[in-house]
């Protein structure tokens, strides 16, 4: 099957290449998919396609007319497929529904660690030749209470993650794990787990109805200095508020690897462009806030299933064996 794979950087080719093994015919497209690109999947049974690709309602037409009948998302989320009108045009939708929450978890803690030790500054002052400590005061995780928003997949790591490192656990999920309470977790209610944690981290689907969770109202009600870590989805925070709480010193430490407008920045090298993104540049001014491009996602092991997963998508299209495949279900 002959299938045009956009948005693919060198490492989407090697580890899509690898797991094809010659089955069947990957054209690996640099381009986003757009209405522009769109042309490129011409002869094209399936296109592969990731978080920043279009796939609205004109993009699929041109996909259709051109004879594409599978969409193979190499990504869990798909909110911006126009599902009504791929079914409409009677295309097939597959995603990689999980491949590795241990990437996004041991991230988080990445993100965490990096902020309360203050590695991102010790590393520069090392080599300056200056090895002063004033400025790098961290703290103990042991015995500090983590709020965790969030408990499926990858909030149920994170959360086992700060259990092994001695940290009080509390969690808010409207479904709660019972696996995860008998591990020690407490379900709470949101403004206990704002009002207890020392350390908040995100880890819960962006929706309309939790949109902008994290907003001036609920940092009100947060300890002083609490730690805000958001490896989720970039609206889940009203970046604005945080920024207010950064400057009042209410947040003490953020630690970001997803953002609201990441669209337009993310997985691309802009280094010889301007920052046209005020909000994000007044972010990279304080030294308590890290960033990472939403590459928590980003390890061998995750690449290895995303990869696996969307082989098994492809030929499961071809060989019409629904037990091989991960089906975008339409409304
Ligand atoms: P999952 O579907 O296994 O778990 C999501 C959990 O959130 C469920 O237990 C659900 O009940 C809960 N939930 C839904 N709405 C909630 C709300 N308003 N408040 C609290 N809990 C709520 O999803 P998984 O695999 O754990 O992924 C979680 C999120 O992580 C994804 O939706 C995605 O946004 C993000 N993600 C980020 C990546 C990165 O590279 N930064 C990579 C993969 C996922």
């Amino acid at each position: 099957m002959k299938v045009a794979v956009f948005s693919s950087k060198p490492y989407d080719k090697a580890f899509l290449t690898s797991a094809n093994q010659g089955r069947h015919e990957l054209v690996f497209h640099e381009t986003a998919l757009n209405t522009t690109s769109a042309i490129l999947a011409q002869d094209c049974t399936a296109v592969c396609c990731f978080v920043n690709d279009q796939l609205g309602a004109d993009v699929l037409e041109i996909l259709a007319k051109q004879g594409v009948k599978l969409i193979a998302m190499r990504c869990a989320g798909y909110n911006q497929v126009d599902l009504n009108a791929a079914r409409a045009q009677g295309i097939t939708l597959t995603r990689v529904p999980e491949y590795s929450p241990h990437a996004i978890a041991e991230h988080t803690l990445a993100l965490i660690l990096m902020l309360n030790r203050q590695l991102h500054r010790a590393h520069y002052r090392v080599h300056e030749n200056d090895y002063s400590l004033d400025g790098l005061l961290g703290f103990d995780l042991f015995g500090k209470t983590v709020g965790v928003i969030g408990t499926g997949k990858i909030g149920a790591t994170f959360a086992r993650i700060m259990l092994g490192l001695g940290c009080r656990v509390i969690a808010y999920d409207p479904f709660p794990d019972e696996a995860l309470q008998t591990a020690g977790v407490d379900y709470v209610a949101l403004d206990a787990l704002w009002s207890q944690s020392d350390i908040i981290s995100l880890h819960c689907p962006l929706t309309p109805d939790n949109h902008h969770l994290i907003n001036a109202d609920a940092l009100l009600k947060m300890k002083p200095g609490v730690m805000l870590i958001n490896t989720g989805r970039g609206g889940l925070l009203d970046t604005k508020a945080v920024i207010a709480g950064l400057k009042s010193r209410q947040v003490g430490y953020l630690g970001l690897d997803v953002y609201e407008e990441e669209s337009d920045l993310f997985f691309e090298d802009h280094s010889s462009q301007l920052l046209q993104d005020d909000v994000f540049a007044r972010l990279l001014t304080f030294p308590n806030v890290v960033i990472t491009g939403h590459q928590a996602f980003f390890t061998r092991e995750a690449l290895a299933a995303i990869a696996d997963t969307t082989l098994k998508n492809l030929t499961g299209f071809e060989q019409q064996d629904r037990t091989l495949m991960h089906l975008i279900e339409s409304p």
